[in-house]
């Protein structure tokens, strides 16, 4: 188990709070905090237009995040394109590849809308021309995407399976390992895994499960500011993207009208990026080492099992997914209490931040019944017992209330 106690002193914010809404947006520690300050106070510049010298440190250290993201993986530097968010991630994946006529794509009924609004809109707009055909896998009554599912879907026209690893709703732990193999055995159908609730959280090794894509957030379980994140591609498919954000810093060659492209991955990057972002993403990525991802996990499972199974001994409280499956995430509703109520209550009375209501994922919320929305409780490794006694205190009061 993960000492929280020492670390919560990297949070100071948590003096006054019980922040179980990292899924949402993590806490930022005071490390990462403190290299954002050093660059705006000691080598404020924009990279890649300067040759002087913190144009240049700011430039080596915005590569040096890149560097840490695709050790992270197990992927390299190239793969890794800077994005804003997991979304802008995905969209540049859909917006950029070139589908051919009559292709399909599969998604399931447990994707957050980042990975279902962008890609039932491609269909929209390829109706009178490429009709592609989105398909969707629906996962069982947990939240959990049987591999079965997508054998059953999968064809020829198949090109893409894009797939959340946790439901940010429900907190299923999808079996990406298996769901990867059946993918591959076919050729040229690609796997992109939208990892916004796991990466940071668990080790995400992008040769091992074969991913050829991943879309990322720095902000939630790496601990980075918002407004950061990252697509990985291999290298072969990112090359066949065709960028969508064309502007400075994405082109080698102008005349006449014709260009030539930068190099992958500058060729995505166009404009200013969020330079503070990235330089304090890269401190958050070396935090998260230090702490070891395997012992963040296990503090993680620990917590979200007890919190499961606390909230499950609750009168008139109903909790969802599985509790050998949920990673990091429980989801709930006290019958007849509305989820915002909830979530009001709790922070009105106890300082105890949790998320309510639709989650970004409406479809989800189909599976489990749960039309209103539900209450969601979500972990990192500053939380310890004490926040998660106190949270399932607190339901407790406020369902006998309400009784
Ligand atoms: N995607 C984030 C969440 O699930 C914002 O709360």
């Amino acid at each position: 188990m993960i000492s929280a106690e020492k670390i919560r002193e990297d949070f100071p914010i948590l003096k006054n709070i019980t922040y179980l809404d990292s899924a949402s947006t993590s806490l930022t520690p005071k490390p990462v905090i403190e290299a954002i300050s050093d660059y705006y106070y000691n080598y404020n510049a924009n990279i890649g237009r300067g040759a002087y010298k913190t144009a240049i440190k700011t430039g080596q250290k915005v590569e040096s995040t890149r560097f840490k993201i695709a050790s992270l993986i197990n992927a390299s530097e190239e793969e890794i394109i800077f994005t804003q968010n997991t979304t802008n991630a995905i969209n540049t994946v859909i917006n950029g590849y070139p589908f051919e006529k009559n292709e399909n794509i599969i998604i399931s009924d447990v994707e957050h809308h980042s990975n279902f609004i962008p890609w039932i809109n491609l269909e929209k707009r390829s109706k009178n021309n490429l009709s592609l055909d989105v398909k969707i896998a629906n996962a069982d009554s947990d939240g959990i995407i049987k591999p079965s599912k997508i054998r059953e879907l999968i064809d020829n026209n198949t090109r893409m399976i894009a797939i959340t690893h946790i439901s940010n709703s429900i907190g299923s732990r999808q079996d990406i390992n298996n769901i990867s193999k059946i993918v591959h055995e076919y050729d040229d159908v690609y796997l992109l895994i939208d990892v916004a609730q796991s990466i940071g959280h668990t080790k995400i090794d992008v040769k091992k499960i074969n991913a050829d894509f991943i879309a990322a957030p720095g902000h939630k379980g790496l601990l980075g500011p918002t407004g950061t994140g990252f697509l990985y591609g291999k290298k072969e498919l990112i090359e066949k993207l065709s960028p969508t954000n064309l502007g400075g810093g994405t082109v080698t060659n102008l005349k006449n009208k014709e260009f030539e492209l930068e190099n992958v991955p500058y060729r995505f990057e166009g404009g200013t990026q969020n330079i503070s972002g990235i330089i304090g993403f890269g401190k958050a990525i070396d935090y998260i080492n230090d702490l070891n991802i395997s012992k963040i996990e296990k503090h993680s499972i620990y917590l979200t099992k007890e919190l499961y199974k606390l909230l499950s001994e609750i009168d008139n409280v109903i909790v969802y997914g599985n509790i050998d499956n949920i990673f990091n995430i429980v989801s709930f509703n006290i019958k007849n209490v509305n989820p915002h109520d909830v979530s009001k209550i709790l922070d009105e009375t106890e300082n105890i931040c949790v998320r309510s209501g639709y989650h970004c994922a409406i479809p989800s919320l189909d599976i489990i019944n749960a039309n209103e929305g539900t209450v969601r409780a979500s972990i990192h490794f500053y939380n310890n017992l004490d926040d998660i006694k106190k949270l399932a205190n607190s339901v407790k009061e406020i369902s006998e209330f309400f009784k």
